[in-house]
């Protein structure tokens, strides 16, 4: 069992489970919604910006700039080598490996920052704001996108019920940051902030999907592929899964995101 920074390591060790997760949202939204297209239109981004993404995760987002013929300069931060790894050789895309909280770039050196779905997995969420601000020029424009406070609830329980059965408790980062806290968090630092809320819900009709972005949520509860309770645990999500599309089905789970940006003055 992995502590919280064991945890943080270990989540993104391999990007398999995030991508589930991405592509969960994908399938079963019930509209669609492009969050790094929202992401664009929250910043204005203007194709000549020098964008910093922390946290790039897949790489998705930047790569698809790149892809779009974005002039200005590209560059990836994420704690995660197999983030790094994953825009190796992509043409127009620099990818740094470095924590949010200590920034190895110059200050006034981008456009536009971005945090998207990160700030909860870092220690000091206030000093990863206030590293953003550093390096952005003045009048650059940060947006940090995290979940609405009580997003997801039948998918949450989907991994923290079972779990429970087995004395496994969700770690408290998991809510540390939200729609509730970060307008407050970017004001601080920045003096203003400017909220973009969107709201959807999953739709789901059969209990795999529900379960396999459960299982994905395993590493983030401490629970690493060698624990040897780790195939009973993923049972137990599978049949609590079953049991609740033997209730009802559809099964539909309100879900949204906040995009909060700020400008340096
Ligand atoms: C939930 S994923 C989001 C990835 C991507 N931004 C997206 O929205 O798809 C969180 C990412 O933040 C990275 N991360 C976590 N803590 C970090 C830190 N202190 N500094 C830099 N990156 C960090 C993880 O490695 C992971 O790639």
């Amino acid at each position: 069992m992995l502590d919280e920074d064991g945890i943080a390591r270990a989540q993104y060790a391999t990007l398999d489970p995030l991508s589930v997760r991405i592509e969960t949202h994908r399938r079963y939204s019930a509209r669609p919604d492009d969050i790094e297209a929202s992401v664009d239109e929250a910043v204005v981004l203007r194709d000549t910006a020098d964008l910093l993404d922390i946290g790039c995760g897949t790489g998705s987002y930047l790569r698809r700039l790149a892809a779009s013929g974005h002039a200005g300069r590209l560059v990836g931060v994420d704690a995660s080598p197999a983030a790094i790894a994953a825009l190796d050789g992509v043409p127009g895309v620099t990818a740094v490996g470095a924590d949010a909280q200590e920034l190895p770039f110059e200050d006034a050196t981008f456009d536009v920052v971005t945090l998207r779905h990160m700030l909860y997995h870092v220690p000091d969420p206030g000093r990863a704001l206030r590293e953003a601000r550093r390096v952005l020029r003045p009048g650059g424009t940060v947006a940090a996108l995290v979940n609405l406070e009580h997003t997801t609830p039948l998918l949450h329980e989907a991994s923290r019920r079972p779990l429970a059965a087995f004395g496994v408790r969700r770690p408290e980062f998991w809510l540390k940051v939200h729609s509730g806290n970060l307008p407050g968090l970017v004001g601080d630092v920045f003096g203003n902030a400017r909220v973009h809320r969107h709201d959807n819900e999953l739709v789901f009709d059969s209990p795999g999907p529900v379960a396999a972005y459960a299982v994905s949520c395993l590493t983030g509860y401490g629970i690493t592929a060698d624990d040897p309770r780790r195939d009973a645990m993923v049972a137990a999500i599978e049949a609590y899964a079953v049991a609740l599309f033997d209730e009802e089905s559809p099964r539909r789970d309100p879900k949204g995101y906040v995009i909060v940006t700020a400008h340096r003055p």
